[in-house]
């Protein structure tokens, strides 16, 4: 662009970057957005489609989307007034950054985890705390804490399982950092359902301090619809509120929600043929000795082989797309592949054996 007028843009986007997935989002094998391999049933959708067709298309939805909310209540077992519904979780945490940052005020981030909290962070002019993961990856919830008083920090974001790390810390270390540490704490739960860790859930009335953030991108197969949720105690989604978009939920999002959550057996039969995956996958990669296996509490895995770039090429020209996570700190030469079908996870391993 032109720099004279570079010039009167916001500074901070001299420090970010347009968010990209490397590699695309079209593959024979599409392994690297940590998705749902299964779409909702043909027959859901025309119900679906068949509410949606008696909405009125001409009229603004509600400005915030009061039947997408109690319907996540009903289902989460909390009042609708500690509940917001977003497009995407990612819009939840521009809204939630926008509440709780701004120019100097520290957020304290675990180091590697979820791109887009550095970046927002960035955008707002926010001091950054990174607090680096251990050698396996794991959170170090003591120096987490440790840091978090030293340097006064008022906002912490946790990715729990963390992406890219596929690491959770426990629902006791959650209640240790919301109860030592002056801060807001938000919990960002995008992988929750794959974990063997609790919800943060049950616990989130008990902090005036603690967010938690849903989606229903990944274990409730809705990426494209885009639908993300948060909950926190109402005073306090009162003040997160106030920067939300107006009108971002559409009709159509709500309506799939309430039938999803309505056949809730159907995610929870997925996430157990995606675990009884993962389980099967992990026990295959461990007999690869060219590679270095991370545990995953979550829908993909974690991998280190010698040379990231040159395996990810390689399965990118069978057709299969992985994530390269090597640009991540502490996570060089790493792949990370999110469960897919069985076929889909028996060609991934019989390539990485014959690549890695
Ligand atoms: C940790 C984490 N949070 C949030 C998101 C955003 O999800 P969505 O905007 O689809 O709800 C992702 C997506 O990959 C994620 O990994």
């Amino acid at each position: 662009m032109n720099k004279e007028y570079s010039r009167l843009l916001n500074p901070s986007l001299e420090h970010i970057g347009a968010y990209t997935v490397e590699g695309g989002q079209e593959a024979d094998v599409k392994l690297n957005q940590n998705e749902s391999p299964f779409d909702l049933p043909q027959r859901m959708k025309e119900a679906i489609l068949d509410e949606f067709k008696r909405e009125a298309w001409n009229r603004y939805p509600d400005i915030l989307p009061f039947r997408g909310i109690k319907a996540y209540a009903e289902f989460a077992g909390v009042s609708p007034d500690s509940v917001m519904m977003s497009n995407g979780s990612n819009e939840m945490l521009y809204t939630i950054f926008l509440a709780c940052l701004c120019k100097g005020r520290k957020i304290l981030i675990p180091q590697p985890s979820f791109s887009l909290y550095e970046k927002i962070a960035r955008l707002l002019q926010a001091e950054i705390v990174a607090v680096p993961m251990r050698e396996d990856l794991s959170f170090d919830v003591a120096e987490i804490i440790r840091m978090a008083r030293d340097e006064q920090v008022g906002f912490i974001v946790l990715s729990t399982p963390n992406n890219p790390t596929s690491k959770s810390v426990t629902i006791d270390e959650i209640r240790r950092i919301a109860e030592e540490v002056e801060a807001i704490v938000l919990v960002d739960e995008a992988y929750v359902e794959f974990s063997r860790q609790e919800s943060a859930i049950g616990i989130v009335m008990d902090y005036p301090n603690l967010i938690v953030l849903r989606t229903m991108s990944k274990a409730l197969a809705l990426a494209g619809l885009r639908i993300g949720f948060t909950i926190a105690n109402p005073g306090l989604m009162a003040q997160i509120v106030k920067p939300k978009i107006p009108f971002t939920s559409s009709r159509l999002a709500e309506i799939t929600l309430k039938h999803v959550l309505g056949n809730y057996e159907l995610v929870e039969e997925s996430v157990d043929y995606i675990l009884r995956e993962r389980g099967r996958m992990m026990e295959t990669l461990r007999t690869f000795n060219s590679l270095t296996l991370f545990e995953s509490d979550a829908n993909f895995i974690i991998i280190r082989v010698f040379n990231a770039k040159k395996v990810f090429s390689n399965l990118a020209g069978e057709g299969i797309l992985v994530r390269n996570v090597s640009g991540y700190p502490m996570m060089e030469n790493c792949l990370r592949f999110n469960v897919g079908l069985r076929e889909e996870n028996d060609l991934l391993l019989d390539t990485l054996r014959a690549y890695s």
